[in-house]
């Protein structure tokens, strides 16, 4: 969901249009605007594309205060009436929220006994009737309607009596304020803001603002006033587009070597052979002292924490494990001193790893996280971090930001391993094999258009399989993933040395099988798998780096990716599995940058 808010002098309804263009990258299924205009409120809103909803909308839309939304579905059905934002009975109030309201089926109850109609099934109108009921300001109805709430908000209501104001208020999902030159904006993703303003605040859970065109005043629930600073948004942000591709997912698989550089720069420690983080604020000692690691995320953060676990406890040798963000949280976890929590999130603002790092922090654990958005709330919350530096994402499932991942765990496994078991000679050739990183990522996109030649064959399928073994099985899950989410073919990933304790009974010559196949000591192992797939007549693509005749006879189509050192062999084939999964996504026409159903940042539980 996303929500834009805009007041100064300036006609809103184009600049709220626009804003929640720049927010549909994250997933919607419904849009909608409301605009204040001589005290009165009108409200457009469309199931659909915002196209739907620019069509619906008159000639002029006067007005020069506004809220606008993009909604993905949750409580209701994507319908017309269940749009954002929503108004009151009267007209008096209008309401854009993200989040879930917990308690909405009673509170319903309660205005629907006080005589209230409700015209949608959605948990956020009871938000404009309870604020409608109150007869002062909009932010003192704000202060007394919030408490009785229960569940997570980020939200923007304008209010006919006071019709230049927009009140905002978050408690767990994102709301920053634009400020512009007598204006003001609100949003709950900076790209919504970056073309108005570079000038951006964070609010903080538990905080209400009050924004008109002469600028804002933030202050707590009972109305203590917030002390706030602004930061400036990069410049990268602001112009970014498609870059000439047909879909941002292929600007950003295409833009990794570049991505990579900018996440190893001046990270690389020549001197003593090492990598240089520094965030992490933990001192070499507290290092030292670090028993395990436990790795969370949500998605393909998950799954490059997987791979990053295999990296860490290969060079540092150390216990690593990775856990889904929601799991770990949900399931009381033993949080313990000597663990060194990290937390991985491309947006920053996902729920469930936001909430694992909340619950971590409360139990007195240290957390570092590996971010992208700078300046995100869980990058503002962590104890200490690594940026990762991809640059914007906006193709709403992860390629660069997944790789960018992948490069910081490979440069916190070197720094953990050169204090404990890798010795200075082998942190050099492990540094010298990160210079070429960018190199290797470049011969592996050089591979396109043979990757792209193996799209026909597997788009035919209902269902692929994807193997690995150790290291490889993140990436294996990863390409399945990829595969999934963008183009809607079923793929799953399980580890090469399982498939005989269960999948097989599934492989037949319908059934392409993903074989990830590094040229590493497991290499003799995996090919008894390929010995297995084969005779049951799957169509075989190996991803390999090693020219073994058997995996030529064995299989039927060949990615020979670039020779690089194990370690990061998982980054250069995840790219080699991108770029399959989009050449399937292109030949099947699907919405490659918004799949069904998927949003970017989930900040909602
Ligand atoms: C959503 C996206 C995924 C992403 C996940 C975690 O589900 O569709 O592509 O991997 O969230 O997002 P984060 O911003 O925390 O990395």
């Amino acid at each position: 969901c996303g929500i834009i808010a805009y007041t100064g002098s300036k006609e809103a309804s184009s600049i709220l249009i626009d804003g929640l263009h720049r927010l549909e990258y994250r997933g919607y299924d419904s849009a909608g605007i409301a605009l204040v205009h001589r005290k009165r409120i009108r409200c457009w809103k469309a199931a659909g594309k915002i196209s739907m909803l620019e069509q619906g909308l008159p000639e002029t839309t006067p007005g020069h205060c506004g809220i606008g939304h993009t909604r993905w579905a949750t409580h209701g059905a994507p319908t017309d009436a269940n749009a954002h934002p929503h108004t009151d009975t009267d007209l008096r109030i209008a309401v854009a929220h993200n989040g879930i309201i917990e308690n909405a089926d009673s509170l319903r109850a309660q205005l629907i006994a006080q005589g209230v109609t409700f015209s949608s099934e959605t948990d956020s109108e009871v938000l404009a009737h309870l604020l409608a009921a109150y007869d002062g300001s909009l932010i003192d109805a704000m202060r007394t309607v919030l408490p009785k709430v229960q569940g997570t908000y980020g939200l923007a209501a304008i209010d006919r009596n006071a019709p230049d104001t927009i009140v905002v208020a978050r408690l767990g999902s994102p709301v920053i304020l634009g400020i512009g030159e007598n204006e003001m904006l609100a949003a709950s993703d900076m790209s919504a803001l970056a073309r108005h303003t570079q000038e951006i605040v964070h609010l903080d859970d538990g905080e209400v603002a009050e924004l008109s065109p002469r600028g804002f005043h933030v202050t707590t629930m009972d109305a203590r006033p917030s002390q706030k600073s602004s930061t400036q948004l990069s410049g990268a942000l602001a112009d970014y587009d498609k870059g000439g591709y047909a879909h941002y997912l292929h600007r950003e698989i295409r833009d990794q070597v570049e991505v990579v550089q900018r996440t190893l720069s001046g990270r690389l420690d020549l001197r003593f052979s090492t990598a240089h983080l520094g965030g992490l604020n933990l001192a070499p000692r507290d290092l030292l002292n670090t028993r395990r690691i436990k790795i969370l995320g949500c998605g393909s953060a998950y799954y490059a924490g997987m791979a990053g676990a295999h990296m860490i406890e290969g060079l540092a040798r150390l216990p690593v494990s990775a856990e889904p963000a929601a799991e770990f949280r949900y399931r009381n976890p033993v949080v313990e001193p000597e663990t060194l929590y990290i937390v991985a999130s491309q947006s920053g603002e996902t729920f469930d790893t936001l909430a694992a790092l909340r619950e971590i922090r409360r139990k007195g654990g240290f957390v570092l996280g590996i971010v992208n958005s700078v300046g995100s709330t869980i990058a503002r919350e962590v104890d200490g971090g690594i940026y990762m530096h991809a640059g914007p994402e906006v193709s709403v499932a992860s390629t660069k930001a997944y790789t960018s991942m992948l490069t910081v765990f490979s440069l916190l496994a070197l720094m953990l391993g050169r204090l404990r078991d890798v010795s200075p000679q082998r942190g050099s050739t492990l540094v010298a094999a990160l210079q070429e990183l960018p190199d290797k990522v470049g011969e592996t996109l050089a591979l396109e258009d043979s990757i792209a030649a193996i799209a026909p064959t597997l788009i035919k399928a209902h269902s692929a399989f994807f193997l690995g073994r150790t290291a490889s099985y993140p990436v294996a899950l990863e390409g399945a993933q990829k595969l999934k989410e963008i183009s809607y073919i079923h793929a799953e990933a399980y580890p090469a040395s399982e498939l005989k304790h269960g999948p097989l009974a599934l492989i037949s010559s319908t059934t392409p099988c993903i074989v990830l196949l590094p040229d590493d000591e497991l290499l003799t192992k995996s090919l008894t798998s390929l010995e297995e797939i084969r005779t049951r007549g799957a169509p075989i693509i190996s991803l390999t780096d090693s020219n073994h005749p058997r995996i030529h006879e064995l299989s039927d189509q060949l990615i020979t990716l670039p020779a690089v050192s194990t370690l990061l062999q998982p980054i250069v084939a995840g790219i080699a599995l991108q770029l399959l999964a989009y050449h399937c996504a292109l030949l099947l026409e699907r919405d490659i940058d918004q799949p069904r159903n998927l949003a970017k940042s989930v900040t909602v539980e």
